[in-house]
């Protein structure tokens, strides 16, 4: 029986999506270094939900508006803490001690933008390395076309954002024949293919990578590579990225 093929598309930076409508698809957002991998870090320590925003001005009218539920401010600029903010944007600060059932309002250079670009889509998915393996089993199950766009650093497309993309659509259409893949697609499945087994080297390669380093901040290279390590899958809808299995 005929059965009706499903698109995967990538966009491998922000700006590629300059002109497309997401309304009514699925879109999945990356952003290995580091704002999806310290988010899903998060939902799996147990926060009520992550509210992402692109800029740090609205992140302070926000505070005021879930003042009752005595949010924490999170995020950064630079790679580092931004001022007065209660953590920076390290996955190893969402400690279950620190986020269980608090709401975090999270502003960041590059992923947060990029999440909150993809917000006409009917669900978004929170993609990292770390629970790869979950998003695919959640996504491949959907009868939609795939959108995923990559937060990239600055403008520019990254090496650990299209991995993580290319390591994801190998895994999907491993798992079901239902997607049709472009030219562009297997470019990128192919150069994921190469890292596979050398992520965290991958991580170290990486620009930003090598800037996190710099900056102090080695040890969540380590942590943002390994891959399949958390068993969550988050989705945003209605403005809040939560933990899609206590959705009912
Ligand atoms: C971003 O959104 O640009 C990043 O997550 C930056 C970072 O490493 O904190």
């Amino acid at each position: 029986m005929f059965k009706e093929k499903k698109s995967i598309k990538i966009f491998e930076k922000p700006a590629d999506t300059e002109f497309c409508s997401f309304k009514g698809s699925i879109a999945v957002v990356i952003d290995v270094l580091r704002a999806t991998s310290t988010i899903i870090n998060a939902i799996h320590n147990g926060c009520r939900g992550v509210v992402p925003v692109a800029e740090i001005e609205r992140a302070l009218l926000l505070r005021q508006q879930y003042f009752a539920q005595k949010p924490l401010l999170c995020g950064e600029r630079y790679g580092k803490k931004i001022d007065g903010f209660d953590l920076g944007n390290s996955p190893a600060e969402y400690q279950n001690e620190v986020v269980r059932d608090k709401v975090l309002i999270l502003t960041t250079t590059n992923g947060t933008p990029a999440l909150t670009a993809a917000q006409e889509a009917k669900v978004i998915y929170v993609l990292s390395l770390l629970n790869l393996e979950t998003t695919v089993n959640q996504v491949a199950c959907l009868n939609e076309d795939i959108n995923i766009i990559c937060a990239g650093t600055n403008g520019q497309t990254s090496l650990e954002d299209n991995v993580c993309a290319g390591l994801f659509i190998n895994e999907l259409v491993k798992k079901s024949d239902k997607f049709l893949t472009d030219n562009k697609c297997s470019e990128i499945v192919t150069q994921a293919n190469e890292y596979r087994d050398n992520l965290l080297t991958m991580l170290r390669t990486s620009r930003h990578g090598q800037y996190l380093e710099e900056i102090g901040f080695g040890p969540d290279l380590e942590f943002c590579s390994k891959l399949n390590f958390i068993n969550a899958c988050a989705v945003f809808e209605n403005g809040m990225i939560i933990n899609s299995f206590l959705v009912s």
